[in-house]
């Protein structure tokens, strides 16, 4: 059995961006763990070849059985974070060892090698080269908010912005959905098991906001004292807050002047007025969206709205969902059960969209993303929603549901 050339090549290219990233990096970079929640890189790029070798050499042809030490480094449940990185080979085996099993994992796939793989479930369709692709992507994205917390550490604050970040309202377009059942959810072989399988939730009637909530418009909420006002906060957000002392959003710096501007991967940026803003918790975009008089949206509304072509940059920040990552009725763990049965804990929250960092394939509108709420380093914002005003009607039989625009502020709510 042998995979489709495309999806070779694209996991060719995922291994090559992987490597260019960890190649420009000293041994000190690959090791060291930049913050609480993120693995060190040279683990990350180790983890990924590892996936690889489980499922090709050890469950499709059995014939490996090197999870004891490898597992113990590499499986995230066996192997303790702030230990990964003294754990790793030099960084010149390291490079060598995953160069290898990436080619060998190539050759496997492609039927090339001497060893054939035999028929087997998950090779049917492309699922498990498919499923590497969208792994790995993942962690190439976690590998960029590594040097995102890099670029923050070694900061020396001589950055100075050339146009100074102000407050805009927290105006902002919505659209309406009529009360409807729309469908949502991922199709095989590409769709992780979370995705699955796809179906039709009723909907009532709500608005959902054409665009992400911007820079300028966080930097009003800082400045009407949002950080400041516990009766925007839930009882976990207040507990956060106090604890955390937040007062903008993570990457946020100011300069000599009090202006504002960001630091990513690439370095200190001119935060754009009218640019989503991100390096915000869950409970940071609770309290905006208390404050601008919305909510969060139902990962649902998101993707109902996102189908019908209604939402306007999806893609540039994660957006914050209120519902916790939940399994569809009907759901099965595929291809083991940590990687979404794990989660489904009533505590992580969904994110939906995709950011700066996301490749382009899981950027699609099935692609469910999840995390705990106090988390801030994952490049997410938020889309305002609100309930239905019953100006909407519900759609005469089944067709298409109609899109209405509203044009109202977030603050008439
Ligand atoms: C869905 C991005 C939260 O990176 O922890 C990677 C994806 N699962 N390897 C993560 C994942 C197993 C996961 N996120
Ligand atoms: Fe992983």
């Amino acid at each position: 059995m042998s995979t489709t050339l495309s999806v070779l090549a694209e996991l060719r290219g995922i291994h090559n961006c992987l490597q260019a990233l960890v190649e420009r990096l000293d041994e000190d970079s690959l090791r060291r763990q930049y913050h609480p929640e993120l693995s060190p890189i040279g683990w990350h790029y180790a983890h990924c070849a590892h996936v690889e070798k489980r499922w090709l050499l050890g469950e499709i042809l059995g014939r490996w059985k090197g999870l004891g030490r490898d597992g113990a480094r590499y499986l995230p449940e066996r192997a303790f974070k702030p230990e990964r990185g003294r754990r790793l080979p030099p960084r010149e085996r390291l490079l060598r060892q995953v160069r290898a099993d990436q080619e060998q994992t190539l050759l496997l796939l492609s039927g090339m090698a001497d060893r054939r793989l035999p028929e087997h479930p998950l090779l049917e369709n492309d699922y498990l080269p498919l499923f590497f692709l969208q792994h790995h992507q993942q962690h190439y994205e976690t590998m960029l908010l590594v040097l995102a917390q890099r670029a923050q550490a070694r900061h020396r604050h001589q950055f100075f912005p050339e146009r100074r970040l102000r407050p805009a309202g927290p105006e902002t377009e919505f659209v309406a959905l009529p009360a409807c059942s729309y469908p949502v959810g991922g199709e095989r072989p590409e769709a992780f098991d979370n995705e699955l399988p796809a179906w039709s939730p009723e909907l009532e009637e709500f608005e959902i906001a054409r665009r992400p909530v911007t820079n300028a418009q966080w930097l009003a909420f800082m400045e009407a004292g949002g950080y400041e006002n516990p009766s925007l906060w839930s009882e976990d957000g207040r507990a956060w807050l106090q604890l955390s002392g937040a007062r903008h959003p993570e990457h946020w710096r100011q300069d000599a002047r009090g202006w504002w501007y960001g630091i990513l991967a690439e370095g200190p940026y001119e935060l754009h007025p009218d640019f989503p803003v991100h390096g915000i918790n869950l409970y940071e975009a609770e309290a905006y969206a208390r404050w601008a008089g919305g909510r969060l949206p139902h990962e649902h509304e998101w993707e109902a709205a996102h189908r019908l072509h209604a939402l306007q940059l999806v893609g540039v920040v994660w957006e914050w969902c209120g519902n916790a990552f939940f399994p569809y009725p009907g759901y099965e763990p595929f291809p083991y059960t940590r990687y979404s049965q794990a989660w489904f804990d009533g505590r992580h929250h969904t994110l939906r969209g995709g950011s700066l960092y996301t490749r382009p394939r899981i950027k699609r509108a099935s692609f469910r993303n999840f995390y705990l709420p106090d988390k801030r380093h994952v490049l997410a914002g938020l889309r305002l929603a609100r309930d239905g005003s019953g100006r909407a009607n519900r759609p005469a039989g089944s067709g298409q549901p109609a899109l209405q625009l509203v044009h109202t502020t977030a603050e008439s709510a």
